[in-house]
């Protein structure tokens, strides 16, 4: 009975262990391009293996025999995922994300064949750009649009 209760108490530790210590928070700007960082250890035949865990689980983009393998990606992130190709013998596995949705928003798994697990906390940011000022009579409006996370009025 005491084995299994600290059996218990070690997984919750572990599972807290991934989920706050190796968790890098990235905030990319909607429809601009971003990086997903990672590094690789591997001198010869790396493989990467980019993957989104939440909110839902797909293949972003896999590398492995020296060139991009893109069967398995998800549909989602097709034409919008690059390595730094020329920069992968030196160990840098980072992952360029271009046109970002606010979908995009989740967390990433960056595994690669000389590395441990390095987990991307992605977030999504659309600043106010473009306030337009109204008046008609004596009522003004103000609109904008396309801002996100929702933003608080004042
Ligand atoms: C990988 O290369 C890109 C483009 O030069 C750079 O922006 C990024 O910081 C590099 N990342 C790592 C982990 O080396």
């Amino acid at each position: 009975m005491g084995s299994i209760r600290s059996f218990m108490v070690l997984l919750v530790l572990s599972f807290q262990s991934i989920s706050s210590k190796r968790v890098t928070r990235v905030t990319c700007v909607f429809s601009q391009s971003c990086v997903l960082p990672c590094s690789d250890s591997s001198s010869s035949d790396v493989i990467i293996n980019w993957s989104r865990l939440t909110p839902a689980d797909g293949t972003v983009h896999c590398y492995y025999g020296n060139q991009d393998q893109l069967g398995q990606q998800d549909q989602n992130f097709r034409g919008r995922m690059s390595l730094f190709t020329d920069q992968i013998s030196r160990g840098n596995a980072s992952l360029l994300l271009t046109g970002v949705k606010v979908q995009d928003e989740g967390t990433y798994r960056c595994n690669t064949s000389g590395n441990k697990l390095v987990f991307i906390h992605l977030r999504v940011e659309a600043p106010v750009s473009d306030i337009r000022i109204h008046q008609d009579g004596n009522r003004i409006t103000c609109s904008s649009e396309g801002i996100y996370p929702q933003p608080e009025l004042t």
